[in-house]
Order: structure tokens, then C-alpha cells, then sequence
């Protein structure tokens, strides 16, 4: 697929086929695409955990849930979680983080992020990054140590036929894009 048209065709899906699993080989596709994803000075700055046992991944969406604002309701759908935990980066990156104050890590695991799911919609797979989620509870659900910072989960399933592709809703590129000065 011509690499915009698939940018414009992911979005976050927010219902799946439960009973659908994601097959063995698109699932080492999406591994891969992470995997293989740029960081600062290229630390790999991440470890991540794919659940796809159906009552553990039931119960890590269930720790996505927000029980007062009733987010991510839809995880429990899921049959496939990734779990990225952001590990500590290179000690020369950890001081260029400091001196030039930036969180190379957070943005390193965006990227990995989105190549998973580029390459999910890629192969018809829908998938939605979670950034809510009860870290305490994955990190106990999934032997995480304490010290550990869960970055983002994200949720793959095919999603039901019947679910249409939105349109985007984005700022205008006079609103974002500047040529040569702030
Ligand atoms: C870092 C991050 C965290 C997000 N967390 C959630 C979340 O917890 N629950 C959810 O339903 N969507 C979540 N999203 C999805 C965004 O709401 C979504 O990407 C945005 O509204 C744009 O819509 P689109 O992905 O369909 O293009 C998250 C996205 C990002 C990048």
C-alpha cells in the first residue's frame, strides 16, 4: 500500500473480533516492525510484552478500564495486548537526556509504537494505543519489576465488518506547518 494511503487508513479501532486471533505470522510482523524502529543513539530503550493467553490478556485490558470515565470498555475485546515497558537508554543518551532536557525514551517508544501499528493496518489487523491503563495492576499481572515504567499498551484485533473508517479530524497544516521561522 502506498505508505500515506496506509496512514490515512489507520485509526484507532475500538471494537475487535474477539474469537478472531491474530495469526502467528502477522503477529512476528508487527514484533518486527518495532524491533526494528530508530531510538537515540540507538539504545532500544524497550522491552515488549505480547499477551495473547485469552484470560490474561482479558484481565491486563481489564486494568486499561476506567472505572469512573468509562475509557478503554473496549479493550476486553482484544485478543492481543502489547504491553512496552521503556527500559533504561544507553548512559551516554541517559546524560544527553539531562543536558538538553529530553525524554529520549518516551519518544523512541511513540515511534516503535506507531510502526506496530502502521504495520497491523497493513495486514487488515485494527489496533489502538492505550495510555491509560493502571500501571501498578499490569506490572503485577505480568511479574514487571516495581522499578519499571509500563510505557503504553496497545490493543490489536480485526475489527467487525461493519466498522467504517473515520474521517480524520486534524488541525490544518496552515495551523501546524511553518517554513522557516517559528
Ligand atoms: C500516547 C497515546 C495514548 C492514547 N491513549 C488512548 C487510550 O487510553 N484510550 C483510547 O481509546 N485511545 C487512546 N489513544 C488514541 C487517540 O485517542 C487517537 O489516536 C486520537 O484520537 C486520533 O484518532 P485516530 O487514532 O483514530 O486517528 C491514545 C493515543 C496515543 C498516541
Amino acid at each position: 500500500m502506498d505508505f500515506l494511503d496506509l496512514v490515512k487508513k489507520r485509526q484507532s479501532v475500538r471494537r475487535y473480533i474477539l474469537e478472531r486471533p491474530i495469526e502467528k505470522e502477522k503477529l512476528d510482523r508487527i514484533v518486527e516492525s518495532a524491533r526494528l524502529a530508530p531510538s537515540a543513539s540507538n539504545s532500544q530503550p524497550w522491552t515488549f510484552i505480547v499477551v495473547d493467553e485469552p484470560e490474561l490478556a482479558y484481565k491486563v485490558a481489564d486494568a486499561t478500564r476506567g472505572t469512573l470515565i468509562g475509557i478503554n470498555k473496549f479493550v476486553v475485546q482484544s485478543p492481543l495486548l502489547i504491553v512496552m515497558i521503556i527500559e533504561k537508554p544507553k548512559i551516554h543518551t541517559q546524560i544527553g537526556a539531562v543536558l538538553k532536557n529530553k525524554e529520549y525514551p518516551l519518544i523512541d517508544i511513540g515511534i516503535a509504537a506507531e510502526h506496530m501499528c502502521l504495520q497491523a493496518e497493513e495486514d487488515g489487523i485494527g489496533s489502538c494505543m492505550l495510555g491509560w491503563f493502571d500501571e501498578k495492576k499490569i506490572k503485577k499481572l505480568l511479574n514487571i519489576p516495581r522499578k519499571k515504567v509500563v510505557g503504553l499498551v496497545i490493543s490489536f484485533g480485526y475489527a467487525p465488518e461493519d466498522y467504517k473508517l473515520r474521517e480524520k479530524i486534524r488541525k490544518s497544516t496552515e495551523e501546524v506547518v511553518r517554513f522557516n521561522s517559528y
